[in-house]
């Protein structure tokens, strides 16, 4: 059985980039070992508000459920409740160099957000995101396109580790979604669809029908009105035809015959909404049930629970490796 880990942080409101380039991965990996970690410590590398936290933690738990992940086959925690995350992210920490840390596109990205005060825990993000990976001993990690050079940097550190203190990491692989690895803003297609940029360019995975229709209707396109793909000259409909792919599972060659003969945009933004407002309905649907219920609670310990006993494990074995442990 191949191991899976991955991770979401409860940073923001998760967006239909989140759902593609993640979620609907994680589903397809369920009978396999597979971890799926609410990244709380992750999201407080940014200021948080403690309610809002604690709430974006329930609600994340709640989508995983929703969207299809069984808590009787993986396993569905939160990070800070198995402290060995945090433990290995120091040792991990001490492992990396501060120049390979500040090469990172999205910490340069964040950092250069934020002007003068940059909190030191943007730097230490991605050995720590190696930390949670490492400490299962992940061979496949589903990310979207966004996350590959952490996972780089996460072989790095683990070939750094084993060739310094003995073999004791397995080198994980970035696993990423055959469409919709990248799903853009809708309102600016050079840009990332984000959490942290709520705007119409940002589909979110609780966003209504009309307003997930509104935003798909008012997408950037181009003045063309013909429908193909063509990434530098057309990034908004070749978003839009990504997403499309990705969700009715045709291929962006199929879908560009489909409205070969149809004048215009409208038509294809319509069905698109459809799509997405398909997709989303029954998960809407399950997490209003999911947070209705008292189940959440008691998923999350066992959850934790279960977690902590292979983390536990791993990182003793790292620590006696390298003579943290008293004994070997
Ligand atoms: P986060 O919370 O930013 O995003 C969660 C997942 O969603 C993917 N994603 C996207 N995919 C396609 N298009 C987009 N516009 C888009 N936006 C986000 C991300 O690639 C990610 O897979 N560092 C991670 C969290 C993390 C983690 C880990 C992941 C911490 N530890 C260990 C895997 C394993 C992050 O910030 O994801």
């Amino acid at each position: 059985m191949t191991v899976i880990f991955s991770g979401i942080k409860p940073s923001g409101e998760l967006t239909l980039g989140n759902y593609l380039g993640a979620m609907a991965q994680f589903i397809t990996y369920q009978e396999e070992e597979a971890y799926f970690c609410i990244v709380n410590q992750h999201a407080i590398t940014v200021p948080q508000e403690a309610v809002e936290l604690r709430l974006r933690t329930r609600s994340l738990a709640a989508l995983y459920l929703a969207s299809g992940l069984d808590p009787q086959k993986v396993t569905i925690f939160i990070q800070s409740e198995v402290p060995a995350h945090a433990q290995l992210a120091w040792i991990m920490m001490s492992l990396s160099q501060m120049g390979e840390l500040e090469r990172m596109t999205q910490y340069k990205e964040k950092a250069g957000n934020l002007h003068e005060s940059i909190p030191a825990g943007l730097l230490m993000y991605p050995p720590f995101m190696a930390a949670d990976i490492l400490l299962y001993q992940a061979d496949a990690v589903p990310v979207g396109d966004d996350q590959q050079q952490h996972l780089e940097l996460t072989r790095t550190l683990a070939q750094r580790f084993n060739y310094r203190f003995g073999e004791t990491f397995k080198l994980p692989v970035a696993a990423t979604a055959k469409e919709a690895t990248r799903v853009m803003s809708l309102q600016d297609p050079l840009k990332k669809m984000s959490k942290s940029a709520e705007d119409s360019g940002t589909i979110l995975l609780l966003d209504s029908p009309a307003v997930v229709t509104k935003k798909i209707k008012r997408a950037v396109t181009d003045s063309e009105n013909k429908l193909y793909y063509d990434l530098v000259n057309k990034p908004g409909i070749s978003n839009l035809l990504s997403i499309y792919a990705a969700i009715s599972g045709l291929s962006v060659m199929e879908i560009e015959l489909k409205y070969q003969e149809v004048q215009g945009y409208g038509q294809f933004k319509v069905d698109l909404a459809a799509l997405v407002v398909g997709l989303l309905a029954p998960i809407q649907a399950h997490y209003e049930r999911i947070m209705a219920g008292s189940e959440l609670d008691d998923i999350l310990s066992a959850g934790a629970q279960r977690a902590a006993l292979v983390a536990n494990k791993n990182l003793l074995r790292a620590e006696e490796a390298m003579g943290l442990a008293r004994h070997k």
